[in-house]
């Protein structure tokens, strides 16, 4: 294990801003890990891990070790008439991932075209997009586990899987992920529910999609109106869609009829964190070389140089004023440093 002092952050995060890690590392193998494991505990140093970068946003330099996941490999467990079980390493691309099981016609995860991150990173926030989340292939997460020393194998219960989490988020210090057992289905139940796959697929006149088929409405549907992070820096949603009660949602649609929401408990309403940002007029908003991403308000874009920290003061502003106009306080979806 190679470790290098007061490296520059930006080629290694999607806003590329311009912070430090006072010590860096690659990590290829479980050998790594275990290294890396004892350097920090021998330096007293924090680790913080990272994949490629697609979901984070520096605010300051990092006083600590920052070490790349980069453990490859793409390994089949077992398969039977119906399934195939797959070992892949934490540091594999997850959209290439995404291919390879849609190319061999191994459906589950085909909703999930063009996320970008690490396969690693997946589990984290339990990726989800276009009626899908990573949670329904996951069988197991292996990890090392900081705390106890030694790698540990969580089975799909024991990852405690909810909307953009997971036990690997609420204890971000604890585990380094290595591997993920995932499940695939070889006759799948394709998940065409959301109307824009539809409307897709009725473009183009498929009237009986393929894994295939559903992959390319996807990786068309998200570039059409998400920024492609190799060209302008983000981090994809910036925000969580916030869950409010049935009372607050019944008075929030009174006063403001387009409300975009949908239920998801007898109590509770999901609502578009992209519409409330939108209806207090931040869409397409610049601020230096800050803005709010033109065609989906719920993500925050770099426009050229910038630091972590003018993107931190540009989403507190958006914030305060959805606080103010509709008494709902946004979480930020992306982690921050
Ligand atoms: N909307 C607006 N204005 C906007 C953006 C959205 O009014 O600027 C409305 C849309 O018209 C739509 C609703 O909000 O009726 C929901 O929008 P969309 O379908 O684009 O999805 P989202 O809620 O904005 C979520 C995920 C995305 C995922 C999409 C598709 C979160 C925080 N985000 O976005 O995930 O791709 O659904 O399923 O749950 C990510 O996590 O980085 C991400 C991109």
């Amino acid at each position: 294990m190679q470790i290098s002092t007061n490296t520059s952050l930006k080629p290694y995060h999607s806003f590329a801003s311009d912070e430090h890690a006072k010590f860096f590392t690659n990590i290829i193998n479980e050998q790594d890990v275990v290294a890396v494991s004892n350097w920090a505990k021998e330096n007293n140093t924090p680790i913080l891990i990272i994949g490629s970068g697609t979901n984070m946003l520096f605010t300051t330099n990092f006083n600590g070790l920052v070490a790349k996941m980069e453990i490859m490999g793409i390994k089949k467990i077992t398969e039977t008439a119906s399934d195939v079980i797959l070992e892949v390493g934490a540091g594999e691309n997850w959209h290439h991932f995404v291919m390879y099981c849609v190319h061999k016609g191994w459906g589950g995860l085909e909703n999930l075209s063009l996320i970008p991150g690490t396969v690693g990173a997946s589990p984290i926030q339990n990726i989800g997009a276009y009626g899908v989340e990573v949670e329904a292939c996951i069988n197991s997460v292996t990890a090392f586990d900081l705390l106890n020393g030694a790698f540990t194998t969580l089975k799909n219960e024991a990852c405690l899987f909810k909307y953009r989490s997971s036990l690997f988020k609420q204890q971000p210090n604890r585990y380094i992920i290595t591997s993920i057992q995932f499940q695939l289905k070889k006759q799948p139940i394709l998940k065409t529910d959301y109307g824009v796959i539809r409307d897709v697929l009725h473009e183009k006149n498929i009237k009986n999609p393929s894994l295939a088929d559903i992959s390319n409405a996807i990786i068309q549907i998200r570039s059409n109106k998400l920024p492609d992070p190799s060209k302008i820096g983000n981090a994809g949603s910036f925000f969580k869609n916030p869950t409010i009660s049935i009372d607050k949602y019944n008075l929030l649609k009174e006063n403001f009829p387009g409300l975009i929401a949908y239920p998801i408990s007898d109590i509770e309403y999901k609502i578009a964190a992209g519409w409330l940002i939108e209806t207090c007029g931040w869409k397409g908003v610049k601020k230096g070389n800050v803005g709010c991403y033109e065609k989906q308000a719920l993500v925050i874009v770099s426009y050229g140089i910038i630091s972590g920290k003018e993107v931190y003061d540009f989403s507190a502003e958006i914030i305060q004023t959805v606080f103010e106009k509709f008494d709902i306080q946004l979480e930020r979806e992306v982690n921050v440093y």
